[in-house]
């Protein structure tokens, strides 16, 4: 096919595209996030919010981003160059790669920080399965969670840990690396999840989270704008991670499909984690709960080991649920890294080796100010940038509510209105035939996306935070 590149261009086999998208999408995001905003928001028409959110704005933006992929096999910023030259857009479009490399390299930074939390929780809940959770333990939750924060050393070297993993990973390319690493992953998080559920469905608090999600209730515009800034996060979109990974797509694959169960399988995940948290949790009695979930971003820490130590079964259940959340984030980390690292071989012509190496230690090095921002550094910790405190949550606000919908803008708009009609129903059309939702998805690309899109940043401008 493509006879005139002079080394073949590494490629996905036939479920390894799906799979390694569905286990960037799916991450800390839908089992951590998702979860405590839906109860922040009181679930119920939030998440109804949330999945028009996947469906008008997710589901589109993915598309595009896979066609742009596999149309020019370059990674963001080789891609709008590669446009630029092959369908004379602007060269100026780049900009959207450019941001796309520091949303990546911003999130992994934080990201491996709290990706090294689930690590840490998976052994210290082996050492509680196997000497005893005692009442005493189950007390001093909380409070040995605040010292595990501010312990420097510690935090960064997990950091560094799960980067270093992910290096290793991503070092061994996209067939032999990423696809045989999340090949084995995601099926084993599937199974455990929807162990999961069935062992929470027998719980007394099950039928109290079903409705807790599911029902329909009063929503606020505030919850929508969260569900929609959620939408990009939660599927990876807006940095061009699914560029990348569209560019290693065979022209085999329908790409509208694939989209369309990526975006299933992250949705499934995200409502499967909440309803396991919430069963567990409604399992409590109604007065335990409220402090339960005073500090919402740390139940998964705080609240979850108690509750799974007073269950059945829990014991085993403990380390399986933080070892498959770890496995979660480490399919997501890999993403991330790939983005830049792919710069590095794609426009600059480095050996994967040495560009994986040199990103890492690069990043390795930019997360330790997010490591020490959680008690260890007061310097750090003490930063505050339009009210969030500390290092950590400053970039993650940055990333969340500017990297990202600006980078899902640029994209949505460069699709709908700048991209030749025929060259991406073309593309589209490889791997499928023809693709009658065309008409809509362009509609959706001009229009809703933007507008949606737009609404974001002009609420954002207005001092409202998504992070
Ligand atoms: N989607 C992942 C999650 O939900 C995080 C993630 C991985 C991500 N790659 C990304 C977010 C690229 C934005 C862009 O945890």
């Amino acid at each position: 096919m493509s006879a005139k590149v002079a080394k073949a261009r590494d490629r996905f086999g036939n479920f390894g595209f799906v799979l390694a998208a569905a286990g960037s999408a799916i991450g800390l995001g839908n089992i951590w996030k998702f979860p405590y905003i839906a109860y922040e928001n009181e679930g119920g028409s939030f998440v109804v919010v949330y999945l028009l959110a996947i469906l008008l704005i997710g589901a589109p933006i993915m598309l595009a981003e896979v066609v742009i992929g596999r149309r020019t096999e370059q990674s963001p910023v080789g891609a709008f160059l590669a446009l630029a030259k092959s369908s004379g857009t602007s060269k100026g479009w780049s900009w959207v790669g450019w941001l796309g490399i520091l949303a990546g390299f911003t999130i992994l930074s934080y990201y491996a920080v709290i990706a090294g939390w689930t690590a840490y929780y998976f052994v210290k809940c082996l050492g509680w399965s196997m000497s005893g959770f005692t009442p005493e333990i189950a007390d001093s939750l909380g409070p040995s969670f605040g010292a595990f924060l501010a312990n420097g050393w510690l935090q960064t070297g997990l950091q560094v840990f799960f980067i270093a993993i992910t290096v290793g990973v991503v070092a061994m390319g996209v067939k032999g690396g990423i696809e045989r690493t999340t090949k084995i992953l995601m099926p084993v998080l599937f199974a455990v999840l929807v162990l999961l559920a069935v062992v929470s469905s027998r719980t007394a608090g099950f039928s109290e989270a079903l409705n807790f999600l599911f029902h329909i209730g009063p929503i606020t515009a505030d919850g929508a704008l969260e569900a929609i800034g959620h939408a990009f996060f939660t599927l990876s979109l807006g940095m061009g991670a699914m560029i990348t990974y569209g560019s290693y797509v065979s022209r085999r694959q329908s790409l509208p499909r694939a989209a369309v169960t990526i975006c299933f399988l992250d949705t499934l995940i995200a409502l499967l984690a909440s309803l396991i948290m919430f069963s567990i949790i409604f399992s409590v009695p109604e007065a335990a709960r409220e402090e339960t979930f005073t500090k919402s971003a740390t139940i998964l820490f705080t609240t979850l080991p108690r509750m799974f130590y007073a269950m059945p079964g829990g014991a085993i259940l403990s380390p399986v649920f933080y070892l498959l959340v770890s496995f979660a984030a480490l399919t997501s980390t890999i993403s991330l890294l790939e983005v830049i690292v792919s710069y590095f071989i794609d426009v600059k012509g480095w050996a994967r080796r040495k560009a994986t190496v040199f990103v890492g230690a690069l990043i390795c090095l930019f997360g330790v100010p997010s490591a020490l921002s959680l008690g260890a550094s007061s310097f750090f910790s003490d930063l505050t940038f339009k009210g969030n405190g500390g290092f950590l949550s400053i970039v993650d606000y940055l990333a969340s509510n500017w990297f990202l919908p600006l980078g899902g803008l640029g994209i949505a708009l460069f699709t709908g209105w700048w991209l030749a009609k025929n060259l991406s129903r073309d593309e589209i059309e490889i791997g499928h035939g023809k693709f009658a939702l065309y008409g809509v998805w362009l509609f959706l690309l001009r229009f809703v996306c933007p507008l949606a899109i737009g609404w974001i940043i002009w609420a954002v401008l207005g001092g409202r935070s998504f992070a």
